[in-house]
Order: structure tokens, then C-alpha cells, then sequence
């Protein structure tokens, strides 16, 4: 954990105070990056997982094509959710369960998607829970994030490190930069970062996508009966997939 990550702590005083209203001011101001992780997650389909899903808003953006388990770290963000569960509208959520994603009780590639929806910036330790992300995501399956992104330049950078410093205790962090997510697929050599773009129309959030990798085949093979193995080589093929995606503002 870095100095500038956020603890659990604050993190669960800051939803508690946050969940009576949070879908009244977080709602309209985030809808366009939820809406368009959503979409992502609906091009996959199947087992979704929504890591802090907090109050459910998202639940909306998902149909019948996909069944939805949510884990969130704060009770009262959670009891929103449920309450939009019983609503019955939305018969896809499967369950949401109070579950810290650092250590998530999920087995291995239970799911086809794993998405986060401004959360990873403010996880205590963000390389863990994208590593538990992995581990949960089935082969071939899909991380997707979307959050607002350090300003790599410019004068937004001094402006988020001053903002930065006095709302941490609401919760919140805008300073949290994408190399580090790059970083972490980079050490990562089942993660391929596969999209990053701004969520349209205005750009303050990005959407970031990382697939992991399915294992070459494992097996004793006899070349002189099956033909040589043409296996992929991750390590070449992962550098120019990161240059094709990385090249956005
Ligand atoms: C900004 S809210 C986003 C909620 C929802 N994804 C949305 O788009 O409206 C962040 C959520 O992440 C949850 N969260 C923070 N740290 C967590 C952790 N370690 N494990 C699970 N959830 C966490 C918070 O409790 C909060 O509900």
C-alpha cells in the first residue's frame, strides 16, 4: 500500500455517509462511464461479477444476456442495492454479497467479465484487487474499469494533487495514474491490456480493458505423431497490442 492509497477505514465511513445519497449526486454525474463499462461487459455476456457495486445503479445497464453477482465493502451501500433487487426489475442480479475485493471468496475463472466501475482508484492496495480480479475472470475473459484518470499533463495535474489532498476523506481520488494499471498487466504475463479510450462526450473518465490471456496448450506432445506446436509467445504479442491501445490522449 502507498501513502496515497486509501485505507479500508475510510473507505467504509465515506460510503456509509455516502449511500442516502449518493444515487441522487453520483447518479447523473457518472452515468456515461457506468454506461459505457456496462456495454463492454454486455458484448461478453454470461457470469458478470461488479466489484463495489455499490448502490446498484448499474444494474439498469444489464439485460437478460448476462447474470450479475455484485461484492461491495459497505453494508450500507450494499442495503441500496438490495432494495433495488426487490424491486423485482431486475431478475438478472443474481446476488450481491458484502465481500472485500482484496481477498474475495470466489473460486478461480468463475466469471466471463469482472468489472469495476470507479472503484479501483480507491481500493487500498489496486494491484491485488486487479490481481484478484484476474484470478476470478475465466481464460479468454475480461476486466473492464472505468474511472477518472490522473491527467498524465498539463496544468490538470498540479489542480487533481492539490484536489486530491483535502476530498480523500469523502472517499474519493482523482489522482490515481493509468501506469499503474499499465504496470500492473506489464508484470502480469496472463494480462493483456487490450483497450483504454475516454468515455465520450466529454472525456473525464476512461474505460480500460484488460483480457486474460488463455494458457497455451499443456499437454506431452509428440511432435512426430501431432506436428510441431505452433505456440503464441505472449511476450511479443502483448507489446504491440499495448502500443495499438495506448496511443489516446
Ligand atoms: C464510487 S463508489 C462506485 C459504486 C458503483 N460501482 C457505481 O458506479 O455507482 C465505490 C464503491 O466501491 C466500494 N469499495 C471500496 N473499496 C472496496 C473494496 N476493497 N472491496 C469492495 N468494494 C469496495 C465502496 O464501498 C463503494 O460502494
Amino acid at each position: 500500500m502507498r501513502s496515497s492509497d486509501l485505507d479500508r477505514s475510510i473507505v467504509e465511513t465515506a460510503y456509509a455517509r455516502w449511500a442516502p445519497i449518493y444515487d441522487a449526486v453520483c447518479g447523473p454525474v457518472m452515468v456515461n462511464g457506468r454506461r459505457a463499462a456496462a456495454r463492454a461487459a454486455r458484448e461478453i455476456g454470461g457470469r458478470i461479477l461488479e466489484v463495489g457495486v455499490g448502490t446498484g445503479l448499474s444494474f439498469d445497464d444489464y439485460d437478460f444476456t448476462t447474470e450479475i453477482t455484485g461484492i461491495d465493502l459497505s453494508a450500507p451501500m450494499l442495503a441500496k442495492a438490495r432494495e433495488k433487487m426487490a424491486s423485482g426489475r431486475y431478475p438478472y442480479v443474481r446476488d450481491v454479497q458484502l465481500m472485500d475485493a482484496h481477498r474475495m471468496s470466489f473460486a478461480d475463472a468463475t466469471f466471463d467479465c469482472v468489472v469495476a466501475q470507479f472503484v479501483i482508484t480507491l481500493v487500498a492496495n489496486p494491484e491485488q484487487v486487479l490481481s484478484e480480479c484476474h484470478r476470478v475472470v475465466k481464460p479468454g475473459g475480461r476486466i473492464i474499469l472505468v474511472n477518472h484518470l490522473y491527467s498524465e499533463k498539463g496544468v490538470a495535474v498540479a489542480v487533481e494533487r492539490w484536489a486530491a489532498r483535502r476530498i480523500r476523506a469523502l472517499g474519493l481520488r482523482p489522482e490515481f495514474p493509468f501506469a499503474r494499471l499499465q504496470a500492473w498487466a506489464q508484470a502480469n504475463k496472463d494480462a493483456n491490456l487490450v483497450a483504454r479510450r475516454k468515455v465520450a462526450p466529454f472525456g473525464i473518465y476512461t474505460l480500460v480493458c484488460f483480457e486474460r490471456a488463455v494458457p497455451s496448450v499443456a499437454y506431452d506432445h509428440d511432435p512426430e505423431k501431432w506436428g510441431p506446436v505452433f505456440r503464441t509467445d505472449h511476450a511479443q504479442n502483448r507489446q504491440p497490442r499495448h502500443r495499438a491501445v495506448t496511443g489516446i490522449g
